[in-house]
């Protein structure tokens, strides 16, 4: 889908469809909603009258304009280029937010997708007339919402219906909010993009995303961005030590690689960076401490982290933050096989560190292990990784909520609640007290890979921490949120749902304003 910005009134949008807007409570419509009421000759305000349309948020209704109503303009009498009219509800005046504007451009989307006959459609920016949103941010909103509702996921089927949505014009009245608008636009697209460049990755069967697919997917998308990139493959794993690593990848076919990407922009190119760090388990079947069958397919997801920082970094890069950002990926198969590892075995990682593996499927601690040990050397101003770590975590905060947010430093950890709220995509604080240390020691080794359910969240937490010197760190456990099994909201759909991208763009503005 094209996203385009064009000035000038929505009555006069060539469009397929054009988008108005009502708040709850209005009986008058005014703004460009009023303009639309009086090309159609009080159609709009009909509806309202008749009580068939309210304003509440997520309602839509579909009004079609009558031929003595298109055409051209001619005299004072005002006409509308498009034939269709969808209205959508904003909800009440002292509940709107910029979530809502996102909401309401999703909206708005979904319900033209399932017109056959609309290809192309235009939009007033919501929120910003009346309610007084800065233009840039609804305009941003609006793209995003429109982008994260239209998305498809791949289909392998031999015959596909093409997407019938091709493109999305927002309309903006005033010349002067013109660039602003357009700035907004290119925002919310770009991270939009990102969103769905997640969602691609985490929806892809892991017989075709291996862990050198993913490399090469990160790489290319590096080349087009324009950051910078590496890969470091099983060879070079083993000469910085990663032995955690390359424990977990012994029984896969499938050579570890692990994805190094870089945002260095002029005049920031040499300032310590943010780090992000993502789980890439490209299939998780818990390797010799075998996972039940029924839902194994669904550990296709747990490179959930990993999609999420490789589209993060793509937004970052493409919004050219001034900030150094670097993003890493360990991606790894846990497979079983006779030259897997074995619950019993006990093994040492980069930081000389050893580890008791008590479950060969707590591999994502192991994995986060050696990759958060590596990035020490960027002498980072602080590091997040992002992790499908635990069942446990949909058990604690259900599903589609709020991850888990696990960190041993306040400030990092406000950054991360603040900019949380302010994304949507929403954070809840594990504690991370010392005591949570007792169900991992071993009698063998430093530390062992899996405790008891009592208090297994934080345990899992504090087994990452040992790994974590150096820097401010922060841990999210996002196992309850990238893969939905039914649609979530307007904005989410089915399958994977990109959840962390716009949680770490958000943070990375955040040190890009403030540092
Ligand atoms: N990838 C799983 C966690 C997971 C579960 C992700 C459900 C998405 C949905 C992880 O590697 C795992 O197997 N965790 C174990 C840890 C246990 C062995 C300590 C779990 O949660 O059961
Ligand atoms: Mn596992
Ligand atoms: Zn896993």
């Amino acid at each position: 889908m094209e996203l385009r910005v064009q000035q000038g009134n929505i009555t006069e949008a060539d469009a397929d469809l054009i988008v108005v807007n009502l708040f709850a409570g209005v009986t008058t419509p005014g703004g460009a909603t009023g303009a639309v009421d009086q090309a159609l000759g009080g159609g709009i305000s009909q509806l309202i009258a008749q009580g068939d349309f309210s304003g509440k948020a997520e309602t839509t209704a579909l009004l079609y304009a009558s031929l003595s109503s298109r055409g051209a303009l001619n005299t004072s009498q005002s006409r509308l280029a498009a034939p269709r009219v969808l209205l959508v509800g904003l909800g009440r005046p002292d509940r709107f937010g910029i979530a809502q504007i996102r909401r309401a451009a999703a909206v708005a989307a979904q319900a033209a997708a399932k017109l056959d006959g609309v290809k192309t459609m235009a939009t007033i920016i919501h929120g910003a007339g009346i309610a007084g949103h800065d233009t840039a941010v609804a305009a941003q909103e609006v793209a995003l919402g429109t982008l994260l509702a239209s998305y498809r996921p791949k289909q392998y089927r031999r015959n596909n219906p093409d997407d019938q949505l091709t493109s999305c014009t927002v309309v903006e009245f005033s010349a002067e909010k013109l660039a602003d608008a357009q700035r907004g636009l290119s925002r919310g697209e770009a991270i939009g993009r990102a969103v769905c460049r997640a969602r691609d990755l985490v929806n892809e069967p892991p017989n075709l995303l291996t862990p050198l697919e993913m490399a090469a997917r990160a790489q290319s998308m590096a080349a087009d961005v324009g950051l910078k990139s590496a890969v470091l493959n099983e060879a070079a794993m083993q000469e910085v030590g990663m032995g955690f690593l390359l424990a977990v990848s012994r029984g896969s076919a499938n050579e570890a690689q692990l994805v190094i990407l870089e945002h260095a922009p002029a005049g920031h190119a040499e300032e310590a960076p943010l780090v992000f760090v993502g789980k890439g388990i490209t299939f998780d079947t818990g390797g010799i401490s075998l996972k039940r069958p029924a839902d194994m397919w669904a550990m296709k997801d747990d490179m959930g982290g990993a999609a999420a920082v490789i589209g993060a970094l793509e937004a970052i890069g493409q919004l050219d933050l001034p900030q150094r950002v670097i993003g890493v990926a360990p991606c790894v198969e846990n497979m079983p096989d006779g030259t897997s590892y074995r619950p019993g075995d006990i093994v040492t990682g980069m930081t000389g560190k050893t580890a008791e593996i008590i479950s060969t499927d707590a591999e994502g601690r192991l994995v986060l292990a050696d990759a958060l040990a590596y990035v020490a050397r960027f002498n980072p101003i602080a590091v997040v990784d992002l992790a499908t770590l635990t069942g446990a975590i949909g058990t604690a905060l259900g599903l589609h909520v709020r991850a888990g947010l696990f960190s041993n430093d306040t400030a990092l950890q406000e950054k991360l609640m603040t900019a949380a709220d302010h994304s949507g995509e929403r954070l809840w604080p594990f504690p991370m007290d010392e005591e949570y240390e007792k169900p991992i020691q071993s009698d063998m080794a430093e530390v062992k890979n899996s405790s008891g359910r009592a208090g297994g969240l934080s345990s899992s937490a504090k087994f990452i921490e040992h790994f974590t010197e150096g820097y401010p760190w922060a841990h999210l456990d996002i196992a309850n949120m990238v893969l939905a099994d039914s649609r979530i909201n307007p904005e989410t759909p089915k399958g994977a749902t990109g959840y962390g991208v716009r949680l770490l763009v958000e943070l990375a503005e955040r040190y890009a304003v403030h540092s």
